[in-house]
């Protein structure tokens, strides 16, 4: 018989017993999932066809579409949640911050005006000073919660082209950028692709954006910075995707302020170094900085999707950002919309509280250093092996090449075929190498032994 949402006895009690079966559901998952390999194989990916329908004409039984997505779809998941998993930079999921979310999503809270969730607006309101506690922003510091760090960035780099063009009597709120006088943009030459993805949705093209050469960490000098003025911005890293490596923020924002330029910080994972006072060197001088992007998703372990824009010039980013409409109630506390592109948003406050009152200041700062030590033991693990270790201290991130780079995609292809774990290549300086990332709270030392083994192994295959 066809199901119908409309004629069901009590949609009530569909809701109460569809949410306990998606519990269960959720909770075999991550019982299970971990075991299986890291990514599905074909005949796993081979089932996803199963899917292929057009627009169903008719309701369909949720409990079905749950089985489905159970059947047909948990398997076809990467187990990015699970230990083995070192690709890109893709942080676990706390189990807090999941039942936080859960919760959160339960609520359904629109966070874009005060008026509309007062729970949403105050816990991000608590998230945001905490956070400007933690990586010692001044009070005033303006913290938006988006959807990652691209879009964090995108949000402090519109607060950077504003603010500079203001002070030569431009105003982009009633010009625009049409005949706009130029500003400059610097960046190091290993910068994240999401600068200039947001430069370019900006406005700015590659001939505004002047690259920077970096030492073999992907550093810039701070010794030969280039012509900064106050038409100029600098982008800096907390971070290197490959290396992890961190600019000399102490040396470097004094000068480039000096000389009147804004400075972003790209802090996507590197940023919650600041966290423990044994990895806090690598941060030191970050709240010189005008603005900050930092994820949430990464390091911090908390279900995609959260970002973090911090910007130390509060009336900048609300000045760039604000929207207004007379329907709108703006009276009512923080109204996150203000401080970010969209005007809807998820309540990312309360998984962001949830999980940060979880962790404290210990918790967090154990979890960046569990990160570092696994780190430092895949490293001397590796350290006899035939690979080459090419970043120093990389904070989670370790870059291994073989001796040449067909070696070393082999290499890397050997460790993602065998499905146990995996972790992607890239090219950095010229040659490929393979990249680890640890970010995972899951991952224990046995792990860590277990993927050195297997890359050993790859590498007396591949060379
Ligand atoms: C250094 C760095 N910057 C920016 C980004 C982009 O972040 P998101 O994917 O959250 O937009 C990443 C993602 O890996 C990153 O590692």
């Amino acid at each position: 018989m066809r199901f119908s949402w409309l004629t069901a006895a009590s949609k009530l009690d569909v809701n109460r017993s569809l949410l306990p079966a998606a519990l269960d559901q959720a909770e075999r998952y991550l019982k299970t999932r971990s075991a299986q390999p890291v990514v599905p194989n074909q005949a796993i990916l081979d089932r996803l066809k199963n899917f292929d329908e057009p627009l169903p004409e008719y309701p369909s039984d949720p409990f079905e579409i749950l089985s489905t997505l159970e059947i047909d779809g948990a398997a076809a998941t990467v187990a990015s949640t699970g230990p083995n998993y070192y690709g890109f930079v893709t942080g676990g999921t706390l189990p807090i911050a999941l039942a936080s979310r859960w919760i959160s999503d339960t609520w359904d809270q629109n966070s874009a005006l005060a008026v509309m969730s007062p729970i949403a607006a105050k816990l991000e309101g608590l998230v945001a000073q905490w956070l400007t506690e933690l990586f010692e922003f001044p009070d005033e510091t303006a913290v938006g919660l988006v959807s990652g760090s691209s879009v964090a960035s995108l949000c402090a780099l519109t607060a950077a082209r504003d603010s500079l063009l203001e002070r030569v009597g431009w105003s982009t709120q009633q010009r625009g950028l049409f005949g706009a006088p130029p500003l400059k943009i610097f960046a190091p030459d290993s910068v994240h692709s999401a600068i200039p993805k947001a430069l370019r949705i900006l406005g700015f093209g590659e001939e505004h954006i002047h690259s920077l050469a970096t030492d073999g960490q992907g550093r810039i000098d701070p010794k030969n910075l280039p012509q900064l003025d106050a038409q100029s911005v600098l982008i800096l890293q907390a971070g290197q995707v490959c290396s992890g490596a961190f600019d000399d923020f102490e040396q470097i924002i004094p000068a480039a302020q000096a000389a009147g330029a804004w400075v972003h910080i790209d802090g996507a994972f590197g940023l919650w170094a600041a966290a423990s006072s044994r990895l806090r060197h690598l941060t030191r001088g970050i709240a010189l900085a005008d603005s900050c992007s930092v994820d949430a998703h990464k390091t911090l372990n908390v279900p995609y999707d959260s970002g973090i824009v911090l910007c130390r010039r509060p009336e900048a980013l609300s000045r760039a950002l604000t929207a207004s409409a007379s329907y709108l109630v703006t009276d009512h506390g923080r109204d996150g919309m203000m401080l970010t592109p969209e005007m809807s948003r998820r309540a990312r406050g309360i998984e962001l509280w949830a999980t940060l009152k979880f962790l404290g200041r210990q918790g967090l700062s154990d979890l960046v250093e569990h990160f570092h030590h696994l780190a430092e033991q895949l490293r001397s693990l590796l350290k006899t092996s035939e690979y080459e270790i090419l970043n120093e201290d990389g904070f989670n991130q370790v870059l291994l090449a073989l001796k040449d780079d067909v070696a070393t995609d082999r290499a890397l292809a050997l460790i993602q075929d065998s499905k146990e774990v995996w972790l992607s290549g890239a090219t950095w300086q010229g040659k490929r190498v393979i990249r680890v990332s640890i970010c995972n709270w899951q991952t224990e030392p046995k792990d860590i032994t277990r993927l050195a083994a297997i890359m050993a192994k790859a590498a007396e295959r591949a060379s």
